[in-house]
Formats: C-alpha cells, structure tokens, sequence
C-alpha cells in the first residue's frame, strides 16, 4: 500500500497506532483520535493527528473527505463497561461507525472496520467459522454485530468496498493496564508488581489471543483484497484458558505473584477460538507470533 490518503480512527490508540506503523513511511496517514483512551505520543511521525471524537458527524466527514482508505478502529473497547453503560457503547460504536461509513460513501473511500468475535456469543462449537449464528451476549457484542452487519450492507446497497475484521483478543506492546482493559494487560501488569493475578471465576473460560502485529497483517490484507463486503476472523486458532494465561504470564515474567480467583462476570463467553479457513483462502492471512513468543517480547519491552 503506497502513496494513499489513509484515516485511521483510533489511530492513537492500541491497535490503531500499530497500523499506523506499517503505513506512515508510504503513504499519507491522518489520525482520527479523542485520546480519551490514547496517547498523542503513540502517534508515528509524520502522521497527522486530528483531535476529534468518531460521535461527532462533522469532525468525521471533514477527517475522511479525501481519503481512499479507512481503518476505524476507534471504539469504547471494554465489555464490562458497555454492561454498565449500554447507550454510550452503542453512541460511539455504532453512531461512530454509521459516521464513519457515510464519510466514506461520500469520499468513496475503502473501510476495514474492527468488528469482534464478541458477536459470536456462546458458540454451539468451536472453531467459530465466520458462518456461526451470531448471538451476542453484552451491549458491547450488540454493537459489534450491527457494525459488521451495517458493513455487509453498506457494499450491498452502496457499492461501497467494506471488510469486517472479527478480531479475537488482541495484545501486545500499547496496550495499557487498566480496570477496562485487555486481560493479558492486567496480568502482566500484576506479575509485574508481585500483586496476586486476579483470574475471574474458575478460570476455564478460553480465548484466542493474537499479537497486535498479526492484527496489523490482516489489516493489510483486507485493505487490498478483491473479497471485499465480507467478514473475516483474525484470531490465530489456539484456545487458551485464562487460567493457563495467568500461569503462562507469570512464568514468562518470572514472578512470583500467586494467582487468585475473583468474582467471574456475568454474560462472560466462555470459549472462543477462531476457524481461520476464510481469512486464508481470501485474505491470504496466516499468524505468525505464538503466544509464548509474543508474551516473551513483550515482558522484554
Ligand atoms: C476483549 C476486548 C474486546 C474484544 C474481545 C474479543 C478488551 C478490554 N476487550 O473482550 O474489545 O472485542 O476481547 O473477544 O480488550 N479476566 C480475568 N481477570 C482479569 C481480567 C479479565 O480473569 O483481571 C477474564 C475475563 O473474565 C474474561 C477474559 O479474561 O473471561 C477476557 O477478558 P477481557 O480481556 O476483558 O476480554 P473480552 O471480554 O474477551
């Protein structure tokens, strides 16, 4: 990808700030970018940084006008926080989203959105195929599901070139630790210290964990592909237990902090691990960082 106009929302953010990255040397990157979440200082140079919130419809048209490619990866990311406050994950995700496909109709501008396996719900099987019933359990994976829907029909009706990435849980360098944030932040961030690894409930609920530089490579495919008004997963085909998480996280810090059980969530899914068959044969995407490896480099940082 060269010599684009590209508008990443989010783009201050974990993954956004990631892709970036892998564009800013060839191409034009603006950044779309509140930093209510995000730091200003994850921004690469030479990236544009526009202050401005996804919610606010003139602030997107105006960022994205001339663009020809769009990521929107900005997002209220957190599913705990969408069960405490359903009708603002449903503002910024959904009314963001909606903003950021009619700037892009109007620019007619490609948009691969970060949409989530959280839409799956709780899976009659696993691997989840992209073909899965949808079955949302949280207003997060409510919001998520409408955006990868509204994709789909924003190509249908409007010809516009749309790619929906169902991204599993996502880590790596940028990710911060905090009450809303990402597990694999929060146990590293516990090993760390030496404080006790809060696993939530028995801890034998799984996830697919995928670096954020395999996240970065999906982007880029979906960003040239011709199987465009589809979704995809991006996830990386291992299950792993949170509770093995936490053992491996400890061991790759080499810490000593004890793993303790809390308070499981309510609505939490209980396994997730993605079928990649789509993503390969359309996409051509392959991950490359096992979690070991992408634990062991990120404990380096
Ligand atoms: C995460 C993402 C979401 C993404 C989804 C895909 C965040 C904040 N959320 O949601 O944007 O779409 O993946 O699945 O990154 N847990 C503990 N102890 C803790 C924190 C969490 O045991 O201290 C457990 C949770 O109960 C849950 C699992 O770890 O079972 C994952 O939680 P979390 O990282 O918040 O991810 P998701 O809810 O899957």
């Amino acid at each position: 990808i060269e010599d684009k106009t590209v508008v990443i929302t989010g783009g201050a953010g974990f993954i956004g700030s990631h892709i970036a990255d892998a564009l800013v040397s060839e191409n034009d990157v603006r950044v779309l970018d509140d930093c209510s979440t995000g730091y200003q200082e994850n921004v690469p140079e030479g990236a544009e940084l526009v202050s401005g919130d996804v919610r606010d419809e003139d602030v997107v048209s105006a960022a994205i006008e001339d663009a020809d490619l769009v990521f929107h990866e900005a997002a209220e990311v957190s599913v705990q926080r969408s069960v405490e406050q359903p009708k603002r994950s449903n503002e910024v995700n959904v009314g963001g989203t909606l903003n950021v496909l009619e700037a892009a109709r109007d620019a007619d501008a490609r948009v691969v959105l970060a949409s989530s396996c959280a839409i799956y719900g709780v899976p009659d099987s696993v691997p989840l195929s992209e073909t899965e019933r949808l079955g949302p359990r949280s207003p997060y994976g409510v919001d998520k599901a409408a955006i990868d829907s509204y994709a789909e029909v924003y190509h249908e009706q409007y010809g516009l070139e749309t790619v929906a990435l169902r991204y599993f849980n996502a880590y790596g360098p940028r990710q911060t630790a905090g009450e809303y944030s990402g597990v694999i932040s929060i146990f590293l961030d516990q090993a760390r210290r030496g404080e006790p690894i809060t696993v939530e409930g028995e801890g034998d609920q799984t996830r697919d964990f995928i670096h954020v530089s395999d996240v970065v490579r999906a982007n880029l495919a979906a960003a040239t592909t011709d199987a465009v008004g589809e979704s995809y997963n991006v996830g990386t085909g291992e299950e792993t237990s949170v509770l093995t998480l936490a053992e491996t996280v400890k061991r790759a810090a080499d810490s000593d902090s004890d793993i303790v059980h809390v308070e499981g969530r309510e609505g939490d899914i209980p396994r997730s691990v993605a079928d990649l068959s789509k993503s390969r044969e359309s996409l051509g995407y392959e991950p490359t960082v096992s979690l070991e490896e992408g634990l062991r480099t990120l404990v380096d940082e």
